[in-house]
């Protein structure tokens, strides 16, 4: 077994916990205070996150898609590949760390995507974009914990509360989707989300493509105006 090797380290900023991202041979993880919050060999429920998300939104003239946040790409890269040629994609990350790894050692994991011109990069807190945007995306794809959870910061709570959820809604545009990626089902998150206006499918998609290993859920709210 080759022993995993730690090639650099960040404090989530505001107060968040240490990111360390660590390699084995061609397989990478990222984890937050040691624990794994994406790892390079599995990512079909990241895919299914966007894929989910962008169906209910494709047709739409020039959609705008926010991701948040980057991790290792892939749910950028999923959706870059869902939307039509004028779709354009605002990725919030919250660390710079990040972004640099994507430019660096995990850029070839999902085929550059950070180098796509449909691509926008804000390096900042994926709330405060909300918070910035009224009615400004067609989609809104979230994965920056490992569920409705402050695991990669405490603050980022305050993402999948009552005031949160709120805030995603007002800004997406009418029928705009809010999609939110989960290691394992949430019923009590499920409920707020259908409190705040939205309407809820829950899906239970496969960690890895094509496996039949374990399964993750992804919820798609839909603002109905
Ligand atoms: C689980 S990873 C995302 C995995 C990604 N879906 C993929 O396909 O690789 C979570 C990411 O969210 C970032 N993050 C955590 N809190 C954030 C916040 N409040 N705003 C923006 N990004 C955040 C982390 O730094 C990390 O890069």
């Amino acid at each position: 077994m080759i022993p995993w090797k730690l090639l650099d380290k960040a404090r989530v900023p505001d107060g968040g916990g240490e990111l360390c991202l660590h390699c084995r041979g061609q397989e990478f993880s990222i984890r937050v205070d040691g624990v794994e919050l994406m790892n390079s060999r599995s990512h079909g429920s990241e895919d299914a996150l966007a894929d989910l998300a962008c169906q209910g939104i494709a047709n739409r003239p020039a959609p705008r898609v926010l991701v948040g946040g980057l991790g290792m790409g892939f749910t950028l890269a999923a959706a870059l590949a869902r939307l039509p040629p004028d779709g354009l994609v605002v990725v919030a990350e919250i660390s710079p760390a990040v972004v640099a790894w994507n430019r660096g050692p995990l850029a070839e994991l999902a085929g550059r995507p950070l180098e796509n011109p449909r691509v926008r990069v804000r390096e900042e807190d994926v709330g405060r974009v909300l918070l910035e945007n009224p009615g400004a995306f067609d989609a809104i794809l979230l994965d920056v914990d490992n569920g409705p959870g402050g695991l990669s910061r405490k603050a980022n709570n305050a993402l999948y509360g009552k005031a949160g959820i709120a805030r995603a809604f007002s800004a997406l545009s009418p029928g705009g989707v809010f999609a939110i990626w989960s290691a394992a089902p949430d019923p009590a998150f499920a409920g707020r989300l259908g409190q705040g206006g939205f309407s809820v499918r829950e899906v239970r998609v496969r960690a890895r493509s094509g496996s039949k290993g374990g399964r993750h859920v992804v919820w798609i709210a839909k603002r109905e105006k």
